[in-house]
Order: structure tokens, then C-alpha cells, then sequence
């Protein structure tokens, strides 16, 4: 089943001599369950793509469905709704309320969506313990490293049950210890059946996706698929 498909998707910033061509025509699938990392030169339109993906912006042209939904012609009220009910974002810059605890800021987005307190509540440190954070709950994000604020992020990007998480180099501001935390939950996710589209240069992360795309001025140069290098995803799980 498909979760997110594009054709001919476009995003162009400027006009005249100052046209940027952000994205440039990229057709992308991505099936239930699947991880893609999406890798590339900075300014090649990674971050773009992402945004467009998750409704954040809007596509100058093409097509981007999900979940059979055609979602590149919708209105603010339909993307803020695509975005509280289908997607989880997770930023290279965590952003997470400074003011707020680590449940505080996971249990957002249930809020938003209508839960109770409670509920919320009880969803956000069950999603806290999942990411190893269970004895953090009620820590302020200044209160926690750079690693297990990523993890907060990843826990309230999934408070709302997303379709589909989109993670924009989630381990960028990261030292290598915590990267690895955060490389062992996306993997953990992904074994979860986690459908996932993750910008990275962390050729790691990468080679825990299903499938990697290369991305030049906006456009896809090159896919691999892992699943049909049998050696290399059998050396990864050697390095654990
Ligand atoms: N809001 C914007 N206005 C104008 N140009 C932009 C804007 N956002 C991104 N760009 C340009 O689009 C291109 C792709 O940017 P981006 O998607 O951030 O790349 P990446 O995430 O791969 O580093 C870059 O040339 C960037 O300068
Ligand atoms: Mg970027």
C-alpha cells in the first residue's frame, strides 16, 4: 500500500535571475512500512522536499498524494489538519518548547488533537518510555542532552499516531553517542513498521532505510534499494 506518492512535484522560490529551482520535478513512492533516506549536498532541496511532503508548504506543481489523498491543492485548514492527524516532523533542531517538560512537549500535539489531558498524558510517557526517556519526564528540554532532547522530539512527533514521520537530518546537532541513540530508535521504529522519509548525511541512518535516493539541484540522480545488497545489510547488523 502506498502511503505517499509524487509526480512531477516542483518548488521553485524568486523569478526572473533569481529563480531557485528548490525542487525539481521528483517523483517519489513510499510504501507502508517503508524507510527512505533521502541524502544529498546542502542546498539540493532535501529540506524542500520534506516540507512539501508534510503540507508546510505548498508545491509550485506536481502531485503529492497521501493516503490516496491528493493533498498538493489543499487549503491552510487542510494541511494543519493533514499535519496534527497524518504526519510527525522531527527537526535537525529538536524544537521543542523550552518552557515546557519533556511530557509537557510530547503530550502536545494529542492536546491539540482533541485528547484528554489524561489521555494525553498517559499516551506522552508511554511514548517517553519507548524512546528511553521514562525517568526524564519531567525534565525541561534545557535539563537534557542534545540526544535525549532529539528523542523528546521523536516522541511527541509520534504522539499523534502519524502515517507517515518525516525527520530532517534528526541527528545534525548531534555528538556520535547520542547519533547512535537516535539511530537505534529510528531503526526501531522502522522495525515497528514505522513508515519513515529521513534526510541524513549519516551514511548509518541511511543504511538502516529500505532505500536511499540522491538528490542534485532538486532532482533524484540515484536510488538504492538495500534489500537487494544482502552483504552490506549483513555487515550493518554485525556493527549492531
Ligand atoms: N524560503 C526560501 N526562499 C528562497 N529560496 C529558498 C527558500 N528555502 C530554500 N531556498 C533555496 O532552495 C534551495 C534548497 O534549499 P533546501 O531545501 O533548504 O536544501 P537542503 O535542505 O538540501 O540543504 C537552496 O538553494 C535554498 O537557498
Ligand atoms: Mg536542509
Amino acid at each position: 500500500m502506498t502511503v505517499l506518492r509524487t509526480r512531477g512535484l516542483r518548488k521553485q522560490y524568486g523569478a526572473g535571475a533569481g529563480l531557485v529551482r528548490a525542487v525539481d520535478g521528483v517523483d517519489l513512492d513510499v510504501a507502508r512500512g517503508e524507510t527512505v533516506a533521502v541524502m544529498g549536498p546542502s542546498g539540493c532541496g532535501k529540506s524542500t522536499l520534506l516540507h512539501l511532503l508534510g503540507g508546510l508548504e505548498r508545491p509550485t506543481s506536481g502531485e503529492i498524494t497521501v493516503d490516496g489523498r491528493r493533498t498538493d491543492g489543499m487549503g491552510e485548514r487542510g494541511l494543519a489538519r493533514l499535519r496534527r492527524d497524518r504526519i510527525g516532523f522531527v527537526f535537525q533542531a529538536f524544537h521543542l518548547v523550552d518552557e515546557l517538560t519533556a511530557v509537557e512537549n510530547a503530550e502536545l500535539p494529542a492536546l491539540l488533537a482533541g485528547r484528554s489531558p489524561r489521555a494525553a498524558r498517559a499516551l506522552a510517557l508511554e511514548l517517553l518510555d519507548r524512546v528511553g526517556l521514562a525517568d526524564r519526564a519531567g525534565f525541561l528540554p534545557a535539563q537534557l542532552s542534545g540526544g535525549q532532547r532529539q528523542r523528546v522530539a521523536v516522541a511527541r512527533a509520534l504522539a499523534n499516531e502519524p502515517l507517515l514521520v518525516l525527520a530532517d537530518e534528526p541527528t545534525g546537532n548531534l555528538d556520535s553517542a547520542a547519533t547512535l541513540d537516535v539511530l537505534r530508535l529510528f531503526d526501531a521504529l522502522h522495525r515497528a513498521g514505522q513508515t519513515l522519509v529521513v534526510v541524513t548525511h549519516d551514511p548509518r541512518i541511511a543504511a538502516t532505510a529500505d532505500r536511499i535516493v540522491e538528490m542534485r539541484d532538486g532532482a533524484f540522480v540515484d536510488q538504492t534499494v538495500l534489500s537487494q545488497l544482502p552483504d552490506l545489510s549483513g555487515s550493518l547488523g554485525a556493527q549492531g
